[in-house]
């Protein structure tokens, strides 16, 4: 059992913070990896990269959108709760060097996933600008700790509620006007996000690493759940990725396989409120 020590809410309780003791996995750990767990014996097994570790205290930091049925789920944990399996470290770590500066683009959730990379780079030396986003002012995450991680932070909201008004692609064009000896971008967040902004990086030559996310089951290379196409090739995101090439990848493809069971999980989902709400009134 891995017992939930540290719990917060966040974006108007859309997004749930995780500290979960794990000393084996928060022993061994690099940024860009991921975990899968299950709440109990009939979860679903979900995969969740780890926004920290914390290798003395023997724990890792989950952070997650609550946006179906097992996420819901997951929300119910309280602290001194336990989840029943946590699986990891899945997936290959970020490739990291000293190349001089760095763009960080996250969105959404993608902002917890790129804060131990912002850190990591700075950390290796490099000048890191980081941007990024969210629909409105409070559904924005981790701005305090992107600011620390960075040399400098551009925040953004798509309805002009805090920050520059607009997408992350806009402050990233500014950026990449200004910086023509940017050497690298890292990209995570929403499927068409991480299409633009590839597109954009791609128009000047900065290599671009994307984390996708599409749907896992084992998350050990056996099911073929997560394939994606990179550069024309078929690869499994759990073991060949979850980072690949912002340029090669095939966007449109793994947008409408993540919709593949959207029905189903939109039922599941009215169901499992249907019974919480059962549940709250007995
Ligand atoms: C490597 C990896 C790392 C991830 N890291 C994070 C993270 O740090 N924070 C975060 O908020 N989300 C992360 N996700 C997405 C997260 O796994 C899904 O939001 C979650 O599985 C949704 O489950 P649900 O039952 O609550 O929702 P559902 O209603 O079942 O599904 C909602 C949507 O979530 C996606 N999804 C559903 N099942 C899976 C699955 N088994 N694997 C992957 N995606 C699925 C699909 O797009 C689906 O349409 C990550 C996904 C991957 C593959
Ligand atoms: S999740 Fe099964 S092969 Fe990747």
């Amino acid at each position: 059992m891995f017992k939930i020590v540290n719990r917060k809410e966040m974006a108007q309780g859309t997004v749930i913070l995780n500290e979960i003791e794990a000393p084996l996995i928060a022993n061994k750990a690099k940024p860009g990896q991921f975990v899968i767990l299950k709440a109990d014996e009939t979860g679903e097994r979900i995969p969740l990269t780890m926004a920290n570790t914390n290798p003395e205290k023997g724990t890792i930091t989950i952070i997650y959108m609550v946006v179906g049925k097992s996420t819901a789920r997951f929300k119910t944990l309280k602290v001194g709760d336990s989840y029943m399996d946590v699986i990891g470290p899945l997936g290959k770590a970020t490739d990291i060097e000293k190349v001089g500066k760095v763009v960080c683009v996250g969105g959404g959730t993608g902002v917890a996933v790129m804060h131990p990379i912002t850190r990591a780079n700075k950390l290796i030396g490099n000048d890191v600008t980081c941007i990024i986003g969210a629909k409105t002012k409070d559904l924005l995450i981790l701005e305090d700790e992107m600011r620390a991680a960075s040399h400098r932070l551009i925040v953004c909201t798509d309805d002009g509620s805090y920050g520059k008004p607009g997408f992350v692609t806009e402050a990233l064009k500014e950026v990449l006007e200004a910086n023509k000896d940017i050497k690298m971008c890292y990209a995570i967040g929403p499927v068409p996000m991480m299409k633009f902004v590839s597109k954009m990086t791609k128009e000047y030559n900065v290599p671009t690493i994307v984390s996708l996310n599409p749907i896992m089951v084992d998350g050990t290379g056996m099911c073929g759940g997560c394939r994606v196409t990179v550069g024309g090739e078929t690869k499994f995101a759990c073991v060949d990725g979850p980072e690949f090439d912002g340029h090669k990848v095939d966007y449109d493809e793994l947008f409408s396989r993540l919709a593949s069971y959207f029905e189903d999980e939109k039922k599941c989902m009215e169901e499992y409120c249907k019974l919480a709400e059962a549940a709250a009134k007995l």
